[in-house]
Order: C-alpha cells, then sequence, then structure tokens
C-alpha cells in the first residue's frame, strides 16, 4: 500500500456491474479518482474508459487475491447468489491478508446492547428466512479484522428501474405497507461510499443510508403517474402480478430473492428514524434525494413521459449497466 499523504487511497469496487457499484464507480468517477474493478463480463460495464479493470470471479480466490493486491480498501456489495455467505467470506478473508480495509453494503443487523443485537438477529432470521445468510453476512463483516464500514440501505429506488417497463405498462408491483416503505435513491448510496472510500480516517462501524420519507404502494405509483402522464395502478397486493413481472426481468437467486422480500414488504413497515435519515444527511452533506425527484431523473433519462419514444426496450434490465 504504497498511498503519500497527498495521494487518494487505491480502490477496488467488487459488483462494479450491479445496480449498487454501478453508482459507486460513477460517484468516485466524479471526484476524478478512477477505481480499480473486479468483473466477470467487462461487456457489462458501460464504460471502462479509465477503469482499471480485472476479469475475475469472486469463486475463483486467485483473480480476487490479484486484484486486490496493492489496494488499500475494497468496496463490496453482497451479491444475490445462492453462495452468498461464502463469498462474502472469501472476501473478507483476502481483505484480512492484504491488509485492506473493507466498505461494506448489505444487511445488517444490531441494537443497542450485544443481548439486543442477537434478540433482534434472531428475530429477522425466524421472520425473514431467505435472509438469514444475509444476516450472517453483516455479522461477519462486524467482526472481521478490515476496519470495516458497513453502509446498511434502506429500499432501493432503483428496483422500479429494473421494472421500468412494467410500470410505462400501468401496472406498480413493488409492494409496501400501508404504514411507508423507505426508499433510498442508490446514487445517493453511491456518493455516500465514495465519500467513506476516499476517507482513510473515516470511522469504522455501521451505519444507514435512508430516503427523505416513506412511501405507500398506492403513493409510489401516483409519483409514477404523475411523471409519465399516464394512469399506473398499483398491483403489489398481487402475487402473480408480481411474480410476472420479475420473471420478465430477473433470473436465478436474484429473481427468487427479489419475489421472496417483495411478499414479505406487504407484512413490513420499513420506516426510518429521525436518527438515521440525521445519519444519512451527515453522510452525504446534504439531504438525500426524494422519491419524486429520482422518478423525474428517470424518466428524462429513459425519455419514457407520454407521447416520447420509448427508451427502454421490454425486457431490459436498465439498471443493470454500469
Ligand atoms: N434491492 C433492494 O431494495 C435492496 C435493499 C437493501 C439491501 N439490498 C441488498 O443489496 C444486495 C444486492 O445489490 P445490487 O442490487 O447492487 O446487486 P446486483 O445488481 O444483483 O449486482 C450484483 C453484482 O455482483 C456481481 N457478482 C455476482 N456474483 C459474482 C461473482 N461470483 N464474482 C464476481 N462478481 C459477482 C454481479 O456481476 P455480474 O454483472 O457479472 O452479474 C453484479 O455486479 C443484496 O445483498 C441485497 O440483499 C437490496
Amino acid at each position: 500500500m504504497s498511498t503519500s499523504p497527498a495521494a487518494p487511497p487505491t480502490i477496488l469496487v467488487l459488483g462494479a456491474t450491479g445496480l449498487m457499484g454501478r453508482e459507486v464507480v460513477r460517484a468516485l468517477r466524479a471526484r476524478g479518482v478512477q477505481p480499480r474493478v473486479l468483473v466477470r463480463d467487462p461487456s457489462r460495464l458501460a464504460s471502462s474508459d479509465g477503469l482499471d479493470v480485472r476479469v475475475g470471479d469472486l469463486r475463483d480466490r486467485a483473480s480476487l487475491v490479484a486484484a486486490v493486491a496493492g489496494v488499500d480498501v475494497v468496496f463490496h456489495v453482497s451479491p444475490h447468489e445462492a453462495d452468498e455467505v461464502e463469498l462474502t467470506r472469501t472476501v473478507i478473508d483476502v481483505c484480512e491478508e492484504e491488509g485492506a480495509r473493507l466498505v461494506f453494503s448489505g444487511i445488517h443487523v444490531f441494537g443497542r446492547t450485544a443481548l439486543a443485537s442477537w434478540a433482534m438477529r434472531l428475530g429477522y432470521g425466524l421472520l425473514l428466512p431467505r435472509y438469514r445468510g444475509k444476516i450472517v453476512i453483516g455479522r461477519m463483516v462486524e467482526r472481521s479484522a478490515t476496519d470495516a464500514v458497513i453502509l446498511t440501505p434502506s429500499n432501493f429506488m432503483q428496483n422500479d428501474e429494473v421494472l421500468l417497463d412494467v410500470i410505462r405498462g400501468g401496472e406498480f408491483v413493488h409492494p409496501a405497507h400501508p404504514k411507508g416503505l423507505n426508499r433510498v435513491d442508490l446514487l445517493d448510496v453511491g456518493e455516500a461510499a465514495a465519500r467513506v472510500l476516499l476517507d482513510p480516517s473515516f470511522p469504522a462501524g455501521s451505519y444507514s443510508l435512508v430516503g427523505p420519507r416513506s412511501l405507500t404502494g398506492p403513493e409510489c405509483a401516483r409519483v409514477w403517474a404523475e411523471a409519465l402522464g399516464r394512469p399506473v395502478r398499483y398491483r403489489g397486493d398481487d402475487d402473480a402480478a408480481i411474480e410476472a413481472a420479475l420473471s420478465r426481468h430477473l433470473t436465478g437467486y436474484r429473481r427468487d430473492d427479489w419475489i421472496s422480500s417483495f411478499k414479505k414488504l406487504r407484512g413490513f413497515a420499513v420506516t426510518a428514524s429521525a436518527r438515521e435519515l440525521a445519519e444519512t444527511r451527515r453522510l452525504l452533506g446534504r439531504p438525500p434525494t426524494d422519491f419524486v425527484d429520482f422518478v423525474a431523473r428517470v424518466v428524462a433519462e429513459h425519455g419514457v413521459q407520454a407521447g416520447a419514444q420509448d427508451g427502454a426496450p421490454a425486457g431490459a434490465e436498465p439498471g443493470r449497466q454500469a
């Protein structure tokens, strides 16, 4: 690790072709920093200009070791994979061996005391059996010797971007509890992550990243309808509509994870506390993006307002290009 006081840390972004990782790369580039990325398929990067692209796989330990060598800090988001626990275990091991800091994003369940944390993990594990692995991962990172910073985002606004053609077709299938679902813009998560990655003195610990408000499903549908200038009906209470929409855009374990969490989101109010919102503002140095502004940005980027040429072909995953 050859960082002089003036030089920015050398950074490796894992998952750079995914929804979150692409925003981390974008935010770093906006700050004039070109990170190293480890990708399975470089063609999934929208632009590799200036990036230090390494082709590899988290299942190929040697490729990960080579990518982490000489790096000060690694960004890792736990992917939707059946062996996600083993994948993150490998990332932790390699970071520890190479002396790299780990900035991790995923699910981290913790309370005010060790006992409260244990009880909460147990409760979440019982309520969300499919998320047990993700809860284990958060705990592993917390206990690792990687000086870890854990960023815990709420529900991604960008889930809607993946389902843009379904929304454009008049259906909003993303469920939300009547008391609300807090939604965060991954652009904000990318910016917060970039600030943390670029600051070696950023204190280790766990930080929440939330949006400014929690919305119901019909509220989300209304925001989309107003932005698109066409009716959008809330269908988040219809399992068949959810499964059909997700199956058009996602495959394998990722699809199954999404279907499982979509169905669970109907039964849980996922709101943000004043403390979490204040923490997000501190991390960003500004208020987080409102859902209305996110939707307006997506509509402008994809050219999907009423009467415009459709910019996102059915079957595409707009959110999957970095
Ligand atoms: N969606 C939400 O609302 C939400 C909310 C809170 C937390 N989360 C958590 O966020 C995480 C998902 O983040 P995301 O949406 O950014 O994921 P994503 O879009 O599915 O991206 C996953 C990334 O990991 C890469 N990857 C997967 N397996 C790999 C392997 N074996 N080797 C190397 N790279 C690999 C993928 O590369 P390829 O391009 O090659 O596939 C992709 O770049 C999950 O842990 C989820 O629980 C999601």
